[in-house]
Order: structure tokens, then sequence, then C-alpha cells
């Protein structure tokens, strides 16, 4: 049976529960130097990344999804049989169909829930908050369940070091809710889709079926033109920040933590320096994730949160930029 509120739309929707999971298994630089021809210095001073977590074999994307769900839910103190609206970002769905979102409800025993992934790559987590406040807003779910979640490193081609020293396996999970106080103040989401080939995995879908041909070609894997994505990654973040700055009325003054998309130190730097943001309000964890595409925000909140480093009253940005190309920011007070 479909959810309908039995509650009048609130005028401002926020965070109730956060959660996290990482796998266990740390990958170091020093262990990938034994993988491709690659050093420590060369990934920390290009990205500011030390170490990664990534899943045992066997490890889907829904595993770690349900782990970072738990937490929130019971964060939230929400009974999973409550939940109306179930939104799984992910870039590496456990299959295509069905959707992740349905893998995980199952699990968590999420009966009632609506459930659809939900493709923005790495601004997959800050595009389904944004979309799960629009339903929030109309009063027409209750609550909703976020999890941004990725197993990337089924997805990376391990002989290519332009690009796997970049990622990390991890899940992070909010649940959202009108609230009285606080909330999303405002949000920014764009696209671009002439970028396309930027960042992209060219096989597995209707274009490129797998055949002999496309795991010959290696088409199963992630591939980049990492100086081009770094150039609109930075451009398109930065614009995005202050235009939800702007909209809520604020001053890059008022802003007390920036939770950028945790993808290159130095793609943050220049974030912060063109979105006039000091780099000492702007949270990092990078170093020690690496780029967990669409959990990395939320797994960066959680953590900002856990640390203090978020408090009370404080107005947060999030802000994201993904493969597509997309991006997008949220401005919440928490
Ligand atoms: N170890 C050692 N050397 C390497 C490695 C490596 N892992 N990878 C590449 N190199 C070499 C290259 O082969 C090249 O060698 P050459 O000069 O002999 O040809 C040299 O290092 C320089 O390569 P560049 O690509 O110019 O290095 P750059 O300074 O641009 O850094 C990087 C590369 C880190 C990928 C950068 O372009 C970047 O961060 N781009 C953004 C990519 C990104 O974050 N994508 C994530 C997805 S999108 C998002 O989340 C925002």
């Amino acid at each position: 049976m479909t959810p309908v509120s039995r509650h009048p739309p609130s005028r401002r929707i926020g965070i109730i529960g956060l959660g996290m999971h990482v796998p266990p298994k740390v990958l170091t630089n020093s262990d990938l130097e034994k993988i491709v021809d690659t050093n420590d210095e060369w990934i920390q001073s290009r990205t500011g990344i030390r170490e990664r977590r990534v899943v045992e074999p066997g490890t889907t994307t829904s595993d770690i999804a349900c782990l970072a769900a738990h937490d929130a839910l019971k964060a939230a103190q929400l009974d999973p049989r409550d939940l109306d609206l179930l939104i799984v970002a992910t870039a590496t769905p456990d299959m295509l169909f069905p959707s992740t979102s349905c893998l995980v409800q199952h699990r968590l025993g999420a009966s009632a829930a609506v459930c659809f992934d939900l493709s923005a790559a790495c601004s997959g987590s800050v595009f389904a908050m944004v979309t799960a406040q629009q339903y929030l807003l109309t009063g027409r779910y209750r609550n909703a369940l976020i999890i941004g979640a990725e197993v990337l490193s089924s997805f990376i081609d391990w002989t290519d070091r332009s690009t796997c020293v970049l990622f990390g396996d991890g899940a992070g999970a909010c649940v959202m809710a009108p609230v009285k106080r606080g909330g999303i103040l405002a949000t920014d989401m764009g696209s671009d889709g002439s970028a396309a080939s930027l960042l992209y995995m060219p096989g597995g879908g209707s274009k490129h079926p797998p055949s002999h041909r496309s795991v010959d070609q290696r088409m199963h894997f992630l591939r980049m033109n990492g100086g081009e994505v770094f150039k609109v990654a930075v451009r398109r973040m930065a614009d995005s920040a202050k235009r939800v700055v702007k909209q809520a009325t604020l001053k890059p003054e008022h802003v007390e933590c920036f939770i950028p998309h945790q993808a290159n130190i130095r793609i943050i730097e220049a974030v912060a320096k063109r979105a006039a943001l000091p780099l000492e309000k702007v949270y990092m964890n990078l170093q020690r994730y690496g780029n967990t595409s669409a959990a990395s925000n939320l797994i960066a909140l959680y953590e900002a949160v856990q640390e203090g480093v978020v408090t009370r009253g404080d107005h947060v940005v999030m802000v994201a930029f993904g493969a597509g190309l997309t991006w997008g920011s949220l401005l919440l007070q928490w």
C-alpha cells in the first residue's frame, strides 16, 4: 500500500538521523605501490588521499547500504516499518535491476516504503536529498531514508594508475523529515550531458552489452579524463555553493561548515577559494577514505557531526560534483 502523509507539510525539511559504514579492510598508498607503478608521495601531493577502504570479494553495495541505514534509522528512532520513501543513490548497484533500494528495503523490513535508485554518480546523495525534500515538502510522504552507497572497487581498473588510486568503498545514510527548527534552507542542482565522456563506464549497458569484446577492451571499468574533470568540478561546485548561500540570503562568512564531495584536496581547496569559503571551515576526510562517490558527502557529514565540527544551529553547505556531468548543493541549518 502506498503510504500517504498524515501530517500537513512543514515549511522546513531536515535530517533527523545519520549513519555510515565503511568496510574494515584498509588499502594504503603503499599497498597500491605493489599493484601499479605509483607512490605515496605522488598520490598524497596530487590528491590528499592516504588510504581508502575496500570490501571483501562478495560484499555488495546493498550490504554496506543496509549497515549505514540501520545506524541512521536508529539515530532517528524510526521503525523501518514506518518508513515512507527510500532512495539509494549509487553508480555501482548490485545489478542493473531490480534497484538496490528494493534489495535494501527487503532486508530492512521497510515494507511500506516506496523505493527507487537515483543515478547521479558522485552528486547522488545531494540529488537524492533534494528529491526527498520535494516529496516531504508537499506532504506526500512523512519521512525518507537516503542512502549513498558505492562499491567502486568492483568497477575500477586496477591496472590503471590514473584512476585506481582515487576511489574507495563506503556508504552514508540519513533520515529526513519535517523539522520545527533548522533544516534545509536552499538547494541547487545542475547537469551537463554534453560532457558525459569525461567520466563514464562504457560497458554493461544497452550500448555495449557484455561480450568477449567488451571484456577484452576493459569496457566494464571506469574511464576518466582527470584534468578536464578537475577544471569543471572546481567551477561547477564553487558556483553552485555560491548560489545556495545567496539563495538563503546569507553570506559566505555565515557558513560554519562546508562539506564538499571528497574527491581531491586540490579540487576542494580551489572550490573553497573561488566560493570565498575559508579552508578552516572546510571538512575533509578524503585522506582516510578516498573518493566514495555518492557516499562521500553523507560520510563526511556524519563524521563532522560525530567530531563536534558541526553543532546545533550551524549553517552547513554540502556541495557535490560527478559524472553526467552533475552538480548540486544544499544549505542546511543543523
Ligand atoms: N602515480 C604516479 N604517476 C601517475 C599516477 C599515479 N597514480 N597517475 C598518473 N600519473 C602520471 C601520469 O601518467 C603523468 O605522467 P607523464 O607526465 O609522464 O605523462 C603524470 O603523472 C601527470 O599526470 P596528470 O594527469 O597531469 O596529473 P594531474 O596533476 O592532473 O593529477 C589527477 C591527476 C589526480 C587525476 C587530477 O587530474 C585530478 O584530481 N582530477 C580530478 C579527478 C577526480 O577527482 N575524479 C573523481 C571523479 S569526479 C569527482 O568526484 C569530482
